[in-house]
């Protein structure tokens, strides 16, 4: 694992697992490194990344203002699948916040993304910047399997991508934004608003439309696979079909997933996507979960993948 923290130090890019999706790292201090997250994924280099770092005591590195609720969301869900959008520091320049005034910052929960974190600070790093390991327009991978299948072609020799097995949440980090009075869900994830008001004792807001913060993941078209989505159909034979395992498969319908609980659901959505791909199914007809916990996370990401195809 030190080599890979050494690949960073030099340079290099290193694909590596979190409990969300795999994410595309480069030292988030070193402007080419960074650069090159861009074009390896084609993303227009507009759109902010995450710094993921090690623990919560790195943040004061990255941000400059930090309210005692985001404090409280860093103790209470670090290390876990939520990201603080703050105040920048000095350190996130430019090419890492997409030339806003803000970053965001999250400690990452799988083994081998601490490993990787805590081996590039030993070694003098400061904060790993990464997205979604994934094509611009194309869905996150949650193998590095799916990384390499996305990105082989545009990687070079000297990257890496680590392999820590399947994400266990599946659907990319809640996003907070912590720079007004009351924390603000830029993006839902595993970590509900519920959650977020019990240990703030806030209320918490949502994204509005005319909004100038940049959440390219928030643009309505995102998250989707070549196959179309289709979300409100009953499956034709030929079709692909995503539901929960209480409903059944009609004949010459093509089951793609059944998982039986929302977390589950989560889990398995990007790979049961990519599977209709891999399988060249033009359509893909999946029954939204109607929870209110992290069913919240998977109906956006689903209605975005409904939408078009751009995404981070
Ligand atoms: O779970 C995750 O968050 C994964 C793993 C790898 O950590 N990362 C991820 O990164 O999903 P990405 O770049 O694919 O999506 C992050 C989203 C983008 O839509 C970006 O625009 C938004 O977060 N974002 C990042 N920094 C921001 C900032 N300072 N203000 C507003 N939005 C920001
Ligand atoms: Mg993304």
């Amino acid at each position: 694992m030190s080599s890979a923290a050494q690949h960073l130090i030099a340079g290099d890019l290193v694909a590596f697992p979190t409990e969300t999706v795999y994410g595309l790292g480069a030292d988030a201090t070193n402007p080419k490194a960074v650069a090159r997250i861009y074009s390896v994924k084609g993303r227009p280099n507009d759109h902010p990344l995450i710094v993921h770092i090690a623990s919560m005591d790195r943040m004061g590195d990255w941000a400059s203002e930090v309210p005692e609720y985001a404090i409280a969301l860093a103790r209470n869900f670090w290390p876990g699948p939520i990201t603080l959008v703050l105040k920048r520091g000095e350190l996130a320049g430019d090419f890492v916040t997409g030339g806003q005034d803000t970053v965001g910052v999250r400690v990452p929960d799988h083994v081998v993304a601490l490993w990787l974190l805590e081996a590039f600070e030993k070694v003098g790093g400061k904060g790993v910047a990464a997205p979604s390991a994934n094509r611009f327009g194309h869905v996150s991978p949650t193998t590095a399997a799916a990384v390499v299948e996305e990105l082989a072609d545009y990687l070079s020799k000297d990257d890496l991508v680590l392999d820590g097995g399947a994400c266990a949440v599946g659907v990319e980090s809640t996003i907070i934004d912590c720079t007004g009075l009351l924390p603000r869900v830029l993006r839902p994830g595993a970590i509900s608003t519920a959650m977020i008001a019990e240990v703030t004792g806030l209320n918490t807001l949502s994204v509005n439309g005319g909004d100038e913060i940049r959440v390219s993941g928030s643009l309505e078209n995102h998250y989707a696979p070549a196959a179309k989505v289709l979300l409100r159909e009953v499956p034709m034979p030929g079709q692909g079909f995503i539901a929960h395992k209480n409903i059944e498969t009609p004949e010459g319908v093509i089951r793609l997933a059944s998982p039986s609980n929302d977390e589950e659901f989560a889990q398995i959505l990007y790979s049961a996507l990519r599977e209709a791909d891999t399988q060249g199914l033009s359509e893909v007809v999946v029954v939204q979960p109607i929870g209110i916990g992290i069913g919240i996370a998977i109906r956006d990401r689903l209605i975005r993948a409904a939408k078009g195809r751009e995404s981070d």
